[in-house]
């Protein structure tokens, strides 16, 4: 097994990682919301105000900060009135994004704000900017969280919520540059501003408003966005990436079946985005040194082919050991930018892309993807401290071991990724600043293609293993393709 040197200096403590980099993304969109988070109250399935118990308590498990919703391109067709009040009469719609099915609207806002109560995140709801009006995005707002005293706050009370949620984050728009519309950025910023303006905040609750950011690599966009955005406008602006194996949107591969050169190319492409939020950044940096503005990766993730038989509009697939890698290196990177990504979303929770959860009928599975935010939870509020490995290369020159270290009260959280499907690494660390006494280390590892599937729901699970630590020495080793956290006191 060969050996690799890394080193960290829990002294140099670069920046400070905002839990909400470990959220997710809820859409109205196949099977995530209706059939999988929400079941309805009459269901035989265990649930809460129709929200499946085994959900919630899978949520809470990884600690959920933040959840986004109700999308996606579906939230630019979304009128939020359509989901309020006495369920029977709630007026249908086409969900003309995903699938043309129909859409009952018997999941709306309350539904999502007690789902967020029960798991005790953040609601982070998207606003309809592109087929939607200035006053309906603002009534919403003044529904949410406006007291009392006016037309909104007391339907809101004869809806059955006499107190007003709080609620942060507010999106205005989801990719106008596309579905939300298909605005130039000197037309969206104009009426990202307009839009702003009218939603306020209510009865001390303060919005966190979030600009529409770039598609991936359009700087263009970014650079447009941040020379007629200030930070009193705007609290973030969003980006969204998504990881294609073969870097091919009309040739996606399958989830399960790919050979040794689609998976690396899978990795290749899912570190592009170490590039694309330091080229964004650096353009942020430029117009916002103070750093008051963050940068939210709203969706990111895996998306392939949909799993055959399924319906296309519905964006299911599975969930394999790659996928689990990917999560874990993309963590490791939202980590390292954690001075200006302050949120990450993965699209989509339950149900659709690279989603946590899997359900069939009553059955659920956690997702190898759900086991890494699992491990990697122990870094939600922590600092992030300056580490390093030795330079180990993968055949197609993608490296071999990513890490991300982070230390809070005292603790070290330390998260390794070996993404080699040929080699073991033992690493040998030294820790500066550091005087280990324990190491609690847990493992994720399987053949890269193995899944958790509804008749062998743990194939692919978390292991307790083995990590030597003493003083400022700690020794760890890294079978291929697997994830290990290592907590050290
Ligand atoms: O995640 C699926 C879709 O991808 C989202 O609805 C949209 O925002 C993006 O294009």
């Amino acid at each position: 097994m060969k050996k690799i040197r890394m080193s960290v200096n829990a002294l140099d403590k670069k920046s400070h990682i905002n839990p909400e980099i470990y959220g997710h993304f809820s859409e109205h969109l196949g099977r995530c919301i209706y059939n999988g988070i929400f079941v309805g109250e009459d269901s035989p399935i265990p649930n809460t105000d129709g929200i499946r118990n085994d959900i919630i308590e899978a949520f809470r498990q990884i600690k959920m900060p933040v959840l986004r919703w109700p999308g996606g391109c579906f939230a630019d067709e979304y009128h939020w009135k359509d989901g309020i009040g006495d369920k029977a009469s709630r007026k249908k719609m086409i969900n003309t994004n995903w699938g043309a099915v129909s859409e009952d609207n018997s999941f709306g806002t309350h539904e999502f704000m007690r789902l967020c109560e029960l798991v005790g995140c953040e609601p982070y709801i998207s606003g309809n900017v592109g087929s939607g009006t200035v006053q309906e995005l603002s009534e919403w707002v003044e529904y949410m969280t406006l007291e009392g005293g006016s037309p909104m706050s007391e339907l809101r009370k004869a809806n059955g919520r006499e107190k007003p949620w709080k609620l942060k984050y507010l999106g205005i728009g989801n990719e106008n540059w596309g579905c939300g519309g298909n605005m130039r950025a000197e037309y969206y910023v104009d009426e990202y501003r307009r839009y702003q303006s009218f939603c306020k905040n209510c009865s001390g609750n303060q919005l966190y408003k979030v600009a529409c950011g770039p598609s991936a690599d359009d700087y263009n966009w970014t650079e447009y966005l941040m020379k007629n955005l200030n930070s009193w406008q705007t609290n973030a602006i969003s980006m969204h990436y998504y990881t294609i194996p073969t870097g091919d949107w009309g040739r996606k591969g399958s989830s399960t079946m790919f050979s040794d050169e689609e998976y690396y190319s899978t990795i290749s492409s899912t570190l592009h985005i170490d590039e694309i939020i330091t080229r964004h950044s650096e353009i942020m940096n430029r117009y916002n040194p103070e750093n008051s503005i963050g940068l939210i990766v709203d969706e990111w993730g895996c998306w392939y082919d949909v799993e055959p038989g399924t319906n296309p509009g519905f964006l299911y697939q599975q969930n394999t050991m790659r996928d689990a890698i990917v999560a874990a290196l993309n963590l490791n990177i939202f980590n390292a930018h954690s001075d200006r990504v302050v949120m990450a979303n993965l699209a989509q929770v339950v149900n659709v892309l690279q989603s946590v959860i899997l359900t069939e009928g009553e059955k659920l599975i956690k997702t190898p993807t759900f086991h890494v935010f699992d491990m990697y939870k122990t870094h939600q509020d922590g600092e992030f401290c300056y580490s390093w490995t030795e330079e180990e290369r993968n055949t197609n020159g993608t490296p071999a071991i990513s890490q991300s270290v982070s230390i809070k009260d005292n603790e070290m959280t330390i998260t390794l990724a070996n993404t080699s499907l040929e080699n073991d690494y033992e690493l040998d660390c030294e820790l500066y600043g550091f005087n280990a006494s324990s190491a609690e280390a847990r493992i994720l590892t399987a053949e890269v293609h193995a899944y958790n599937d509804f008749d062998s729901a743990d194939n692919v699970s978390v292991k307790p293993y083995e990590a030597e630590a003493s003083g400022s020495k700690l020794t760890v080793k890294l079978p291929k393709c697997s994830i290990v956290s290592v907590v050290l006191k």
